[in-house]
């Protein structure tokens, strides 16, 4: 059965060039994208499909987020602390209760929901200190039929005694998990050491070892964020060069790596990075609650290197990369040499830049033919400010730069993944 979504459709397939149909259809089957285009010439391609009439709603491919905290939503909004104060003090002691699993599934839960009434399909999850919060973590996330990649964070030292492990531990542990989840259904493993400043020599080696066994794995974790985090890691990597080599002499930066933040990064390091594929995880909101500083897009797209979008709950401020594009947008308006970023930028670095960084380009990202079926409707609920505005708007590019400003979860629909619809859940009262 062939189906056939009628909406208001944005994609950046060319990007970061928008491509807007005003009277679009999507039709897939079997989860796969036949074609996306204007309403009437698909559907003359596709006589016999079922319609379904969202003219209501904008549709957009599935919200990609590269970096999010599976164990922090109770630390959003930790105000009053930088980076090295607001670990220590509110979210590392969250994060040492998910030894209790029971607490780690809820926790699983409620994060699993949370991604998806914001759009968000697809996510590279940073996860939790404990094998037993992962197991639960995998198990609810085939569960939720959301595209996710997460590992085990480990390190071994500047953490408590209950987050600490070992070299041995974090290699025995990481590749049972890897073994266990990584492929299965819509699922990864992600090798996950937390940063270089809990990670010894040895620690790195064993991630390094990991992936050198399976390079099919991604690989992410946290650079250069804030000063004194970075001031500390080269006191304790005094042979390093540069932060980002702590992790490239063990061969942890390449495709499929992706790391989170690069607020204060060296020309080298950007050579480094584009020299080897890997990502840079841009995560405004966050880099803004903790004080990080504002992040130098200019330089990154100077070297061209690969640069995607996430929220980083809880250090973010919210799961909606809606939030976080604008969030983007005003940081780079702050900069002298900012990137005057358009809609269609910040749609392409909350869809296909994340696709591209977890590379899986060649499955989702935008609506092209062959591609997954995964979509986010967006209706504005009756009388708010979003309504009104996209009433007013005069171009396309000037409705999906409200929706970035205003839309937020109240005004996410419907979501899809695979063609299968994973919010509202059929047990949601919202449906
Ligand atoms: N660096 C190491 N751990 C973290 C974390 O949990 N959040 C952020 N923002 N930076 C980190
Ligand atoms: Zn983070």
């Amino acid at each position: 059965m062939t189906t056939l979504v009628r909406a208001r459709l944005f994609h950046t397939p060319q990007s970061p060039r928008l491509e807007v149909y005003e009277d679009g259809g999507l039709a897939y089957e079997a989860g796969r994208i036949l074609a996306a285009g204007d309403f009437e010439r698909v559907r003359a391609e596709y006589p016999g499909a079922e319609v379904v009439d969202r003219r209501d709603c904008l549709m957009v491919p599935g919200l990609v987020d590269a970096h999010v905290h599976y164990p922090q939503v109770p630390v959003i909004g930790a105000m009053g602390m930088r980076l090295l104060a607001w670990l220590r003090d509110r979210t590392l002691p969250e994060e040492e209760r998910l030894a209790d699993p029971g607490y780690a599934r809820a926790q699983a839960r409620t994060f699993l929901r949370q991604l998806g009434r914001n759009g968000t399909t697809t996510a590279l999850v940073f996860g939790a200190h404990f094998m037993t919060a992962m197991q639960v973590f995998f198990e609810e996330a085939e569960a939720s039929g959301l595209r996710l990649s997460a590992g085990l964070v480990v390190g071994d030292r500047n953490l408590t005694e209950a987050l600490r492990t070992t070299p041995e531990r974090a290699l025995k542990e990481s590749r049972k998990l890897a073994q266990d989840w990584h492929g299965r259904g819509h699922l990864r493993y992600a090798v996950s050491p937390r940063f270089s400043l809990s990670c010894s020599e040895a620690l790195l080696a064993a991630c390094g070892e990991l992936l050198a066994e399976n390079p099919e794995l991604l690989f992410t974790s946290h650079l250069n964020e804030s000063e004194d985090e970075i001031a500390t890691v080269a006191g304790l990597f005094p042979d390093s060069p540069n932060y980002l080599e702590t992790y490239g002499r063990h061969g942890l930066v390449r495709r499929r790596s992706v790391f989170a933040h690069n607020v204060h990064p060296t020309a080298a390091e950007l050579e480094s990075l584009a020299r080897a594929g890997a990502s840079i995880c841009h995560c405004p909101s966050s880099n803004m609650f903790i004080g990080s500083g504002l992040f130098p897009l200019r330089r990154h797209l100077d070297q061209a290197v690969r640069v995607c979008l996430g929220t980083d709950v809880g250090g973010g401020t919210g799961f909606s990369l809606f939030k976080e594009g604008l969030m983007a947008y005003q940081g780079q308006m702050l900069l002298a040499d900012g990137v005057a970023l358009t809609p269609a930028h910040l749609l392409y670095l909350a869809t296909r830049s994340g696709a591209q960084a977890l590379d899986l380009e060649d499955e989702i990202g935008d609506f092209s033919a062959g591609k997954a079926a995964d979509y986010v409707l967006l209706r504005p609920p009756a009388g708010s400010t979003l309504e009104v505005v996209l009433q007013h708007s005069p171009s396309a590019e000037a409705a999906l730069a409200a929706v970035f400003t205003l839309a937020r979860e109240e005004s996410v629909a419907e979501v899809v993944v695979a063609g299968r619809r994973v919010h509202p859940s059929l047990d949601s009262p919202d449906w």
